[in-house]
């Protein structure tokens, strides 16, 4: 299956219509962005000119800012963000063995999505429960004292 999402006409409407609340105003490129992400879930591509066009920019300037900000995304993200631990605590406690079985079960590297869309993965710094150590976050939700059978059954029910 191909990982990426269809803009379609519809999608593209509904971008030049937010878009269009902007026109002209060159500062309201984060916010105009951060809004396309809310409701598609990432900023198409296909986006970056129409806002470049609205805003009076060179798709270049859009394209960089968006690259620019970590909380952007141009690509497609899974409906469930898994979340590794890789602070201090859960990786003396197991934590890298734990991130290599979540790669495996899901078959994804770091900063990627399933085909189906069900799943990003990440890692992230201590998430503030080292007394559960090694933890896994799967959407909002934390899964404490992780072992690779609990990895095996969270994957498994399809967990989140
Ligand atoms: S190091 Fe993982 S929760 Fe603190």
């Amino acid at each position: 299956m191909d990982k990426a999402k269809t803009t379609t006409e519809a999608d593209l409407a509904r971008i030049s219509e937010i878009v269009a609340e902007y026109s002209q105003q060159r500062w309201a490129l984060i916010p105009l962005a951060q809004k396309i992400q809310e409701e598609f879930g990432y900023i198409p591509p296909q986006s970056i000119s129409i806002i470049a066009r609205a805003l009076g920019l060179f798709p270049s300037q859009v394209q960089g800012v968006i690259s620019f900000y970590e909380q952007l995304y141009t690509e497609p993200r899974g409906r469930k963000i898994v979340r590794v631990c890789r602070g201090t605590a859960c990786h003396v406690r197991g934590g890298k063995t734990i991130l290599k079985l979540v790669k495996q079960h899901l078959g994804l590297e770091e900063g990627q999505t399933t085909p189906d869309l069900e799943y990003t993965l990440e890692t992230v710094a201590c998430i503030g429960v080292c007394a559960l150590a090694p933890n896994i976050v799967v959407g909002d939700r934390v899964y404490g004292n992780m072992n690779p059978k609990k990895v095996e059954q969270l994957f498994k029910k399809g967990g989140g």
